[in-house]
C-alpha cells in the first residue's frame, strides 16, 4: 500500500509500490548522494542521450518520444549550468533528480528512458565517464608541470651543485640533471594515468541491475557513441567493478609521493642552510609575528596532502574488499574519495606548473655547497685506478686524503702536489683538473650522465617527447 500523502515526492514513489510507509526523514539523508554525486550530471545526461538513441534503433522508444527526451535533457542541462535546477534530496541522487525532473518537463516520455537500464549501470557509467575526462585534465596538468621541469634543466644544463645520498654531500651534479631526475618520476606517473585511463575506457550499459535485461539492447551502439573502446563483457562485473577508481587514486598516490619528494627539496633548498633556490614572493606567505619570514607554503601543502590522497586510496581500497557481487549500496562510498583525489591532485599539479618555470636557482650557493663535502672524492680514486691501483686501495688512499684534508681543514684540491703524493705516487700535476667540479661532472659523459652535455641532449629529448604527447 502506498501513501502518497506521506510521501510527497514522486520519485520515492518509484518503490513505494513495495513498501507500507515512507522513508524515514533522517534515513532519506543518510542514503541520499544528490549532495555530492550531482557533479556528475553531465555524464549522466550523456550517457542517457546514447541510452535513449540505443533505444529507439533498436525500437524500443519511437522516434518522438526519443526527441523529447534529448529536448527535455536539454532543458535539464540548461537549469543545471544556469544553477537553477532544484535538486531534491528526497529524490536521492543524480540520477533520480535528473529522470523526475525530465518527466515534470515532456511527461510520460521521459518515465519509459529507464527501460532496459539500472542506476548500477548508470551509475558506473557515469563514473567511468567522469574519470577518463578527470584523467584527461590531470595529464594535461602534469604535461605542463613537465614542459616548465625541461625548460629550467634545459637552461641550467651546466649548473653545479651537490649531489647527495644521504642528505650529505656525495658528488657534483648539475641542477639540470636533477631536475630530470623529476622529469623522470612524472613520466612514469603520466604512463601510469594513461594505462588507468584505457583499461577503464569500457562501457557498462546494458548490464542494468546486475543480470543484463530482456530488452533486445545494441551495447555495442551506446558503447561506440560514448567513446568506449567497446562494451564490457561481463554483467555482474560491470555494476560492481570499481578497479578504475582504485587504479587512478594508486597512480595519485605514488604521483603525490614524487611531488611530496620534489616539495621536500624546495623546502631544504629555499632555506637559510642551504639558499640554493629563490621560490618568488607570489607563491610564499609571510608571519603574522616574526617580519623576517617567507615560508614556502606551496610546497609545504603539497607535501600534507599527500597525506589525504594516500587517506583516499585507503579508504577505496578497504571500500571494495569482501564486497560480495554484485551492485552494493557501498559502492556511493566511492564518490567522495575519488572526487576528492581528482581535485587534490589537480590543484597541486597547477600550483607546481606555475610554480617551478618562476624559480630562480642560487648558482654561486649552490657551487659553493658542492666545493665543501669533499664531492670529487670518488673523481681522485678514478684517477687512481687510471694510474693502475686496484679501486679498493685508491679508496682507501683517498680516505687518508679526505682524513688529512678533515684534520687541516681544507680541500681536496688546496693541497699541493707534494702533499698528494705522499698519499700516492701515483699522483701527478694532470689530477688537479679532475679534481674541479667542472671537470667532475664532465667526466660523468654517459646517456643518463650528469655532463652538462648529456643533461643538454637529454633536455631536448624529453622536451620532444613531450611535444609528441
Ligand atoms: N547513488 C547510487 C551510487 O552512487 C546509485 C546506484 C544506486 N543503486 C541502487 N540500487 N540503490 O552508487
Amino acid at each position: 500500500m502506498t501513501h502518497p500523502d506521506q510521501n510527497a515526492d514522486a520519485t520515492r514513489a518509484l518503490w513505494g509500490g513495495r513498501f507500507s510507509e515512507p522513508t524515514d526523514a533522517f534515513v532519506q539523508r543518510f542514503t541520499a548522494s544528490e549532495a555530492f554525486d550531482r557533479r556528475l550530471a553531465t555524464y549522466d545526461i550523456q550517457g542517457s542521450r546514447a541510452h535513449a538513441d540505443m533505444l529507439a534503433n533498436v525500437g524500443v522508444l519511437t522516434a518522438q518520444e526519443c526527441s523529447l527526451i534529448h529536448q527535455g535533457l536539454d532543458q535539464v542541462m540548461t537549469e543545471i549550468s544556469e544553477q537553477r535546477f532544484d535538486w531534491r534530496v528526497a529524490r536521492e541522487d543524480v540520477h533520480m533528480n535528473i529522470e523526475a525532473r525530465l518527466t515534470e518537463i515532456i511527461g510520460d516520455a521521459g518515465k519509459k528512458l529507464h527501460t532496459g537500464r539500472s542506476r548500477n549501470d548508470q551509475v558506473a557509467t557515469d563514473l567511468r565517464l567522469f574519470m577518463r575526462a578527470a584523467i584527461d585534465s590531470i595529464k594535461a596538468e602534469l604535461t605542463r608541470l613537465q614542459q616548465g621541469i625541461v625548460g629550467l634543466a634545459a637552461k641550467n644544463a651546466d649548473t653545479l651543485m651537490p649531489g647527495f645520498t644521504h642528505l650529505q654531500v656525495a658528488q657534483p651534479v648539475t641542477f639540470g640533471h636533477h631536475l630530470l631526475a623529476w622529469h623522470e618520476m612524472l613520466n612514469r606517473d603520466w604512463e601510469r594515468l594513461q594505462d588507468c585511463q584505457s583499461r577503464l575506457n569500457y562501457c557498462p550499459l546494458g548490464a542494468a541491475a546486475l543480470a543484463g535485461t530482456t530488452f533486445p539492447i545494441d551495447r555495442a551502439m551506446t558503447a561506440q557513441a560514448l567513446g568506449f573502446e567497446g562494451p564490457t563483457l561481463n554483467s555482474l562485473d560491470a555494476v560492481s567493478d570499481r578497479d578504475f577508481a582504485i587504479e587512478f587514486c594508486a597512480a595519485a598516490a605514488l604521483l603525490m609521493t614524487h611531488l611530496s619528494r620534489m616539495s621536500e627539496e624546495l623546502i631544504l633548498w629555499s632555506s637559510a642552510q642551504f639558499d640554493f633556490v629563490d621560490i618568488p614572493d607570489r607563491f610564499c606567505t609571510g608571519s603574522s609575528i616574526m617580519p623576517q619570514k617567507k615560508n614556502p607554503d606551496v610546497p609545504e601543502l603539497v607535501r600534507g596532502k599527500t597525506g589525504r590522497v594516500n587517506g583516499h586510496l585507503v579508504a577505496l581500497l578497504t571500500l571494495m574488499k569482501s564486497q560480495p557481487l554484485a551492485y552494493n549500496k557501498d559502492n556511493q562510498e566511492d564518490k567522495e574519495p575519488l572526487f576528492d583525489c581528482v581535485d587534490t591532485v589537480f590543484d597541486c599539479l597547477r600550483a607546481f606548473a606555475d610554480m617551478i618555470p618562476a624559480l630562480t636557482p642560487k648558482k654561486s650557493a649552490m657551487r659553493k655547497a658542492a666545493l665543501k663535502g669533499f664531492a670529487t672524492a670518488t673523481d681522485l680514486a678514478d684517477y687512481l685506478v687510471e694510474k693502475g691501483l686496484p679501486f679498493r686501495d685508491a679508496h682507501d688512499v683517498v680516505g687518508k686524503a679526505v682524513g688529512h684534508c678533515v684534520s687541516h681543514e681544507c680541500a681536496l684540491e688546496d693541497m699541493t702536489l707534494a702533499t698528494l703524493q705522499t698519499f700516492s705516487d701515483h699522483i701527478g700535476d694532470d689530477v688537479f683538473a679532475r679534481l674541479t667540479l667542472e671537470g667532475s661532472v664532465a667526466a660523468r659523459s654517459h646517456l643518463g650522465g650528469t655532463a652538462p652535455k648529456q643533461v643538454s641532449a637529454a633536455a631536448a629529448y624529453a622536451a620532444q617527447r613531450l611535444d609528441q604527447r
